[in-house]
């Protein structure tokens, strides 16, 4: 994790702005409506290559120097984007090598983005150059906020260059091809090594990719990205330029880099977050996107993407209300973030995404969306002391921790296990559903991590994991903590091996069971439990050994043979629920484990009402976020200041609207109000 606390001084309002797609005429209407909006912060050049380098070597600022003048007359900053997601045209006729081929072998032309092979020689200097370039140029402006290298690393290459770097990659990992035999059990389908030439990338072959291949590619590919942002990193830190370094993640379905080793080379961890659910479960959402990426960040963090208008969900954009945009970026905020910065200022009027929402859209400033934006701004500067963090001590406090592990998710993305269907994220944002309905604050942390503090730690789904980890959550049950596992955990060692003897191998002594076989059901089954929970499409016959039975099967093959057991071990307790519950059993499920471990809700009567709670925490006090998803009018009565509305302790939310309270105590009840 980064080792500053990010802290601009002020909220950062704003988005990607996007000038080479427009008239100069509606560059100065575009600064007069950021003036109307306070908006302070933009990211330029983001997808700005073939226009600052027309051709290779030749460069082109002009129109970008007049661009920062003009933001900079506004007083308003920006992020400065490098553009090397987007190699331009003259850079494929030039390097064909470079571009991208699919797992299926196909080569990947231009004409979207993202047209580049990681690994190519020709790809990584012409990068370097451009970051170099910007970084001379515009390193030392004031108005410079912080980098942000590229965008959206993820583009995987299955080519030639990638093949080369992968093999020089598995030699510093192994040391020898025996090791490495040894490690990926080429010993299965005649897969042995003799050569580190023969090794490929997991391009398409005839029927299933050897697992461990798959993940170590996967690890590869993660640390080559971030070796070519750290290329990018030294050149602009060696132009001069000391301003923060940020790469926009995505979520919430991109799973391509480890986010805690890259955190460690930021000095600010950003995200881009789209929703994928319209409904409460949004709202959940923003919850989960949030507290990854502060837990990644170690602290604030910046959101660089949202999308202010719209939804997408499958094929169709639903409509982010005006309020539920406002609600959304309270929400990022209450949990972290210093920004609520958009995708993107102006909605393009032509190219790939053109419909796609913007602060202003294409009807233009004269509209219900700009007015809410304007809002927004004003918001945002009635709550400024909220983004000074707090002297010591963390942004968000929180007593129960989720386990997060990129290796997880790849490690379940293997092919031919018992359920295919499962997924790790899926897996993890059921239990922070559950957590976030129960009103509870919710930190992630690697394995090893330093969990001493936290009175409950959560391990979803993890399947394949170190012995170091199990001996580490081992520690964390002898010393006190209440672990909680869920089913398709520990049954692979890093290796992708399973751990014979009983199931899950890794961490059948510490949780007092053994699994003696997995029973998939149908995806969609459900199976009743003996105390009125519903598993469903992964079920286990488990034998409690020295773990006690809190919940049997209740029905089908396995009906009689614990489902649920919980075993004391030194101080604290493992908890193993060897299926996928419902979601409501897994919400009651940890109602009644957070209770016996004491862990807290932020303000455990407002859920009733549909009011959203979190604390965060600031130089200047402790800020009570309330958002209101409910359905009717409530007063919040307790002892703080609106910074919104300026009410003092008694505050009126109608459905929709948020306030954000500076504490004068922490003793908060609500009733519905018959205003
Ligand atoms: C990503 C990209 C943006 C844009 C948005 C659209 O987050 O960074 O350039 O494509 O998606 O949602």
């Amino acid at each position: 994790m980064p080792h500053t606390q990010y802290a601009p001084g002020q909220f950062l309002f704003g988005g990607d702005y996007n000038p080479e797609q427009w008239s100069r005429e509606t560059w100065a209407e575009d600064i007069e409506l950021m003036r109307r909006a306070r908006v302070n912060t933009v990211t330029i050049g983001v997808f700005s290559w073939a226009m600052l380098e027309p051709r290779e070597g030749e460069y082109d600022a002009g129109w970008l120097d007049d661009v920062i003048s003009g933001l900079d007359a506004a007083g308003i900053g920006f992020f400065l984007a490098t553009p090397t997601a987007s190699p331009p045209p003259w850079f494929t006729v030039a390097h064909p090598d470079a571009l991208p081929i699919r797992a299926d072998g196909t080569a990947v032309l231009h004409g979207s983005r993202d047209t580049y092979a990681i690994s190519a020689p020709a790809y990584r200097e012409a990068a370097r150059r451009i970051a170099r370039y910007l970084g001379e140029r515009y390193g030392t402006h004031p108005g410079l906020r912080g980098w942000h290298i590229h965008n959206e690393y993820g583009t995987v290459d299955y080519g030639p260059h990638a093949a080369r770097a992968f093999r020089e990659w598995l030699r510093a990992k192994y040391g020898s091809l025996e090791a490495l035999n040894t490690a990926w059990y080429t010993a299965f389908w005649s897969q042995r090594y003799g050569d580190w030439d023969e090794i490929l990338p997991p391009l398409q072959t005839q029927y299933l990719h050897n697992p461990a291949q798959l993940v170590d590619f996967r690890r590869f590919n993660s640390d080559e990205m971030l070796a070519a942002y750290s290329e990018q990193r030294a050149e602009i830190h060696a132009a001069g330029s000391t301003a923060p370094m940020t790469t926009n993640f995505m979520l919430p379905t991109w799973n391509f880099l480890d986010q805690w080793s890259w955190s460690a080379k930021q000095e600010v961890v950003s995200i881009d977050h789209y929703l994928d659910t319209d409904g409460p479960d949004g709202e959940a959402h923003v919850a989960y996107g949030s507290d990854l990426t502060r837990s990644w960040a170690g602290g604030p963090w910046v959101l660089m993407e949202q999308n202010a208008t719209g939804i997408r969900v499958g094929e169709q954009t639903l409509t982010k209300q005006p309020d539920r945009m406002i609600r959304n970026s309270l929400g990022y905020i209450a949990r972290g973030s210093q920004s609520s910065l958009f995708f993107q200022w102006r909605a393009s009027a032509a190219g790939s995404e053109l419909w796609h929402g913007a602060l202003v859209p294409h009807v233009g400033g004269d509209s219900q969306a700009f007015e809410a934006v304007v809002e927004l701004g004003e918001m945002l500067e009635k709550i400024a002391e909220v983004a000074d963090p707090p002297v010591d001590g963390v942004i968000v406090e929180s007593q129960v921790a989720v386990v997060w592990d990129a290796e997880g998710w790849w490690s379940l993305e293997t092919p031919h296990l018992p359920n295919d269907a499962i997924t790790y994220s899926d897996e993890v944002r059921a239990v922070h559903r559950a957590l976030w309905r129960g009103g509870y604050a919710v930190d992630f942390v690697p394995p090893g991590a330093d969990v001493s503090k936290y009175r409950m730690l959560v391990v979803p789904a993890l399947y394949a994991i170190t012995a170091a980890t199990a001996d580490w959550l081992e520690d964390y049950v002898r010393a006190g903590g209440q672990l909680v596992v869920t089913f398709a955990t520990g049954l692979a060692d890093e290796n992708q091996r399973i751990v014979s003897g009983g199931y899950p191998g890794m961490i059948r002594d510490l949780l007092g069971i053994r699994s003696e076989q997995i029973f998939p059901r149908a995806n969609g089954d459900t199976v009743p439990l003996s105390n009125g929970m519903i598993g469903g499409s992964w079920t286990e016959l488990l034998h409690a050994e020295s773990a006690d039975v809190v919940a049997r099967y209740d029905a089908g093959p396995l009906r009689g043979s614990p489902a649920i057991t919980s075993r004391e071990l030194g101080e604290g307790t493992a908890t193993y629920v060897s299926t996928k519950l419902e979601q409501e059993s897994l919400d009651r499920l940890f109602s009644h484990l957070t209770s016996l471990s004491g862990v807290e809700p932020v303000f455990p009567e407002s859920r009733a009402f549909g009011v959203e709670a979190v604390r965060r925490r600031g130089a200047r006090g402790h800020y009570l976020f309330l958002l209101h998803h409910g359905e009717r009018p409530v007063q919040v009565h307790g002892n703080g200041v609106d910074l919104i509305t300026g009410e003092a302790d008694t505050i009126l939310l109608v459905p929709g609207q948020a306030a954000v309270v500076r504490e004068g105590g922490r003793s908060w009840t609500i009733t519905e109000s018959t205003r």
